[in-house]
Parts: structure tokens; sequence; C-alpha cells
């Protein structure tokens, strides 16, 4: 890659690692402080720290880029396919575990220039984890290099999902899916950050995520997370038609991907694994139900 190339996205990286951390520093000070939830929809909730953390990273990025377009979650902005650079910005992504005091939430931050993403960000106030990518350079977490898994197979794969907020009306919610995965994995969690979940998948805490109904702002910095981390990322047939817009979203460790793909398509008509070690304790126990 030339040096004229790579000198503008690392002078991105850095603004969007320290905008991120200043982020992170009201998200943590917020934390079992909630005065004023509101909703944006039912399940959709948004909080005084919500709106606090987008208006000092936007104020920041405007001041450092003045010539950038933004999208935010809380703020609106320009539509997220301008051919020009764009900033994806969710400022807190696991408001509903924030709002419940529930200990799991990040800041995400993502870069693009005509749908190609170029830096991103994912930062965990908590935990005091920053996930960041470059496009070409590889990912961090805490400026180690991370990467994926090397597990092959669906069967021992330890896998992350998301419910969206239309999940109380929408046809498709998700729990079918789930249902086929979970019995065709080590396990799926639903942790309630979805930014969260891919820099986890980035990092070989899991092995594969789906989930829909995303938005471009939870999506920009965990895709680049995953995808310099050695993963890939592709929407439920493979593509990327229906990716970015966060519409569908499936991403792996690649090794993965074509069995995840297969179990979108099919549905429970896809193969099982031959769980060849079915222990005693998994057999059903005569005359009785397995215990959950
Ligand atoms: C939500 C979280 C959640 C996912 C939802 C997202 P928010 O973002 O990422 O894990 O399942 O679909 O909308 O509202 O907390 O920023
Ligand atoms: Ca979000
Ligand atoms: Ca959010």
């Amino acid at each position: 890659m030339e040096r004229s190339d790579t000198q503008p996205r690392q002078t991105w990286l850095n603004i969007a690692i320290a905008v991120a951390r200043d982020a992170g520093d009201v998200v943590r000070q917020g934390f079992g402080k909630v005065q004023h939830l509101d909703f944006k929809g039912s399940v959709n909730p948004v909080t005084e720290t919500d709106t606090a953390a987008e208006a000092l990273i936007l104020a920041r990025l405007r001041a450092a880029f003045p010539d950038h377009a933004i999208l935010g979650e809380e703020t609106g902005g320009s539509p997220w396919d301008v051919p020009g650079p764009i900033w994806l910005v969710d400022p807190l992504d696991g408001t509903n575990n924030f709002a419940h005091g529930f200990p799991h939430f990040c800041v995400s931050i993502g870069m693009m220039i005509g749908g190609e993403l170029q830096v991103g960000v994912v930062y965990d106030p908590l935990r005091d984890e920053l996930f960041a990518a470059q496009r070409g350079e590889g990912a961090t977490c805490n400026a180690r290099p991370i990467h994926v898994t090397s597990v092959a197979r669906l069967a021992d794969a330890f896998l992350a999902t998301g419910f969206g907020y239309n999940r109380r009306v929408a046809a498709d919610n998700n729990t079918r899916r789930l249902d086929d995965f979970l019995r065709r994995s080590q396990g799926v969690r639903r942790a309630g950050s979805a930014a969260l979940d891919m820099a986890y998948v980035a990092c070989g805490r899991f092995d594969g995520f789906w989930e829909s109904y995303l938005s471009p702002w939870d999506l920009a910095a965990g895709v680049l997370l995953v995808q310099e981390a050695g993963g890939h990322c592709s929407d439920f047939n493979g593509g990327t038609a229906r990716l970015h817009s966060g519409r569908e979203v499936l991403l792996s460790n690649g090794l993965i991907h074509p069995e995840m793909l297969r179990v979108l398509r099919e549905g429970p008509a896809a193969p099982h694994p031959d769980f060849l070690c079915l222990g005693p304790k998994e057999a059903e126990p005569k005359g009785q139900s397995p215990a959950g």
C-alpha cells in the first residue's frame, strides 16, 4: 500500500480512538445513574447518556473533518451510502443493557468511503478494551494484534446473535434461526451489544455472529474488525448486497461460514452435526423431560 494512502487512515484512526475513549468516559460516568429513559419504539430505549456521548463524538468529528459526512444513531445525518467519506457513529451500543444496569455496552465509530470501510473502533469503557482496525493494517485490542479463531466445524463453534427492536411484531424475529443454530453449535449467546459481539468474533471469543435489522452505525466498526482479523463478513446469501445496511449480517472466522450459510438457507432441514460424544447427561432419561 502506498504511504500516501495509509497516512490519512492512520490520522482518521488516531482521532477515532481518542474520540471513542472520551465518549467512553461519558458512558462509564453515566452508568447506574440513568435519569431520563425515553423510547424510540416499544423496546428501543434512549438515555441522556446516548445523547451526550453522541454530541461529544459529533462535535469532535466535525471539528477534525469538516468536509466529511456523519450518520449518528441519535441525530441522523447523511445516508450511509454517500460516495465520499462518512463516519458511522453508535455512541452507546447496548442501551438496553446500560439502562438496566447490565455491564456490557460500548462506543462504536466506523468510517467508510464509497462503501469501503477504512477505520473502525469499538471501545468497552468498563473493561477498558479498545478494539481498532485500519483497512489493510490488521486489527488490535489494546494495541495487540487480534485474530479470529481456527474452529473449523459449526459443531465446535461458539456463536452470538441478537434480536432487532421489531422483535415483538416482526413475523421473522430470529427465534427460528436461534433454534437452528442452538441445535448445531456449542452454544449461542445474546449479550445485547452487536458491536461487541463483532469485536468478540474478531478477537476469538466468538466463532460467528448473525443478526438482521441492524443499522449501519451498529456495524461499520465491527465488520472492519472482523475482516482485518482474518474473518469473513456477508449477508445471509453469502454476498454483500444486504450487509452494510445491516439488513442481514453474518460474520465468522471464515472456516464455518459455509456451514452457517447453509443453516441460514435451509433452516431446520440443514444437516445436523454428528455429535459422536453424546454423553449420558445429554441423552433424555427414560420417561423424564431433560433438565433445562
Ligand atoms: C442494539 C444492540 C443489540 C442488537 C440491536 C441493536 P443499541 O443497539 O446492538 O445487541 O440486538 O439490534 O439495535 O440500540 O443498543 O444501540
Ligand atoms: Ca446499536
Ligand atoms: Ca445505540
